[in-house]
């Protein structure tokens, strides 16, 4: 590391003293990256979490997998609490537009029950209503079941209390090509990699992977109907918020499922300007191709948010 280096990483680790609200997510941040990398991974520094998820160079689409146990991604951390109290309200005020289940689904919650800590709990899996909602408030993931058939994986029951603006309602019953039609040449650059690794994937090992975008709430529940503040011309550092989902895919090999879980990580970018994080985060953005990043919501915000970043 160059002097140069040096000092923009020292001065990424000293961020600034935030309000309340930032602070408590930078905590929930840290303790979590202490609690899930150190022992997944062996290495954690909240300060550098942002270069975990970027790619080196410019921006594509990752097919890296990671691979951990169930518990590790699935289990219960500190901030249990605080999410299944969440995960509850958003299911008691409107169930239908965060919970969705097809009887297909089934045999998939009943294997899902099998797996990890959830083995012994009281779970009457033949009501699949009441099945599907359990696991929606008790894990603190979202969670997706997908059933492999001749056609590839479709998706038959979800519970989606956090989503980064889409809508489970209009994905419930589609395969996972046409889930993925929205997102910007996904299907024609690594679709058949993903439905080779989903017809494959290998059972007993929960795989890693992640997605990020940039937002200018920090809230959790991004559903489009919520009308999530946009980024734009107009936005500073201290508005926007690094949104990381970490995934996880379980193969469910008697039912022929998949379990896909998504957990949010929320980061403020205030404190990022001229940091080795943050260039690399600009230089992310200033290769992302145009309907990428229309599609993630940034385009207009995009220059200036390079600018900021750059400092
Ligand atoms: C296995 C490999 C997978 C890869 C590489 C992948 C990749 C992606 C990418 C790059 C995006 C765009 C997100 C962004 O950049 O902002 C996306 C969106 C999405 N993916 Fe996947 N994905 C995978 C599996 C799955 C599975 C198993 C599901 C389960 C249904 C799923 C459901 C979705 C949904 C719902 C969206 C949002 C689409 C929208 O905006 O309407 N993905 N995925």
């Amino acid at each position: 590391m160059t002097g140069g280096e040096k000092s923009k990483r020292t001065r990424s680790l000293i961020l600034p003293t935030l309000n309340p609200a930032r602070e408590a997510i930078r905590n929930r941040n840290s303790a979590y990256a202490a609690e899930r990398f150190d022992r997944v991974k062996g290495l954690c520094d909240s300060a550098i979490v942002l270069a975990r998820y970027l790619a080196d160079g410019p921006y594509q689409f990752s097919m890296a997998f990671g691979r951990g146990t169930f518990n590790e991604f699935w289990g219960v951390t500190s901030e249990n609490t605080e999410i299944l109290n969440e995960r509850r309200r958003w299911l008691r005020e409107d169930e239908g537009r965060y919970l969705a289940v097809l009887p297909e689904a089934e045999e998939l919650l009943k294997e899902a029950r099998e797996l990890g800590d959830q083995v012994n709990s009281p779970l009457d899996t033949t009501k699949i209503h009441s099945a599907a909602r359990f696991f929606g408030e008790h894990w603190e993931p979202d969670y997706l079941l997908l059933k492999r058939g001749a056609d590839g994986a479709r998706l038959v029951c979800g519970c989606v209390c956090f989503p980064s603006s889409w809508a489970l309602e209009e994905k419930i019953g589609r395969p996972i090509g046409e889930i993925h039609d929205v997102v910007p040449a996904l299907n024609s650059t690594v679709g058949r990699q993903i439905q080779t690794f989903l017809e494959r994937l290998k059972p007993g090992i929960s795989w890693l992977r992640s997605n990020w975008g940039l937002s200018r709430s920090a809230e959790r529940n991004q559903h489009p109907i919520r009308k999530t503040p946009r980024l734009d011309k107009s936005v500073t550092l201290s508005e926007v918020f690094f949104r990381v989902e970490e995934q996880s895919l379980v193969a469910l090999p008697k039912s022929d499922g998949i379990l896909f879980g998504i957990r949010l990580r929320i980061i403020p970018l205030e404190g990022y300007a001229g940091t080795v994080e943050g260039l690399k985060l600009a230089t992310a953005l200033e290769t992302m191709p145009e309907p990428m990043a229309v599609y993630k919501g940034l385009a207009p915000a995009r220059l200036r948010i390079i600018s900021l970043l750059r400092g």
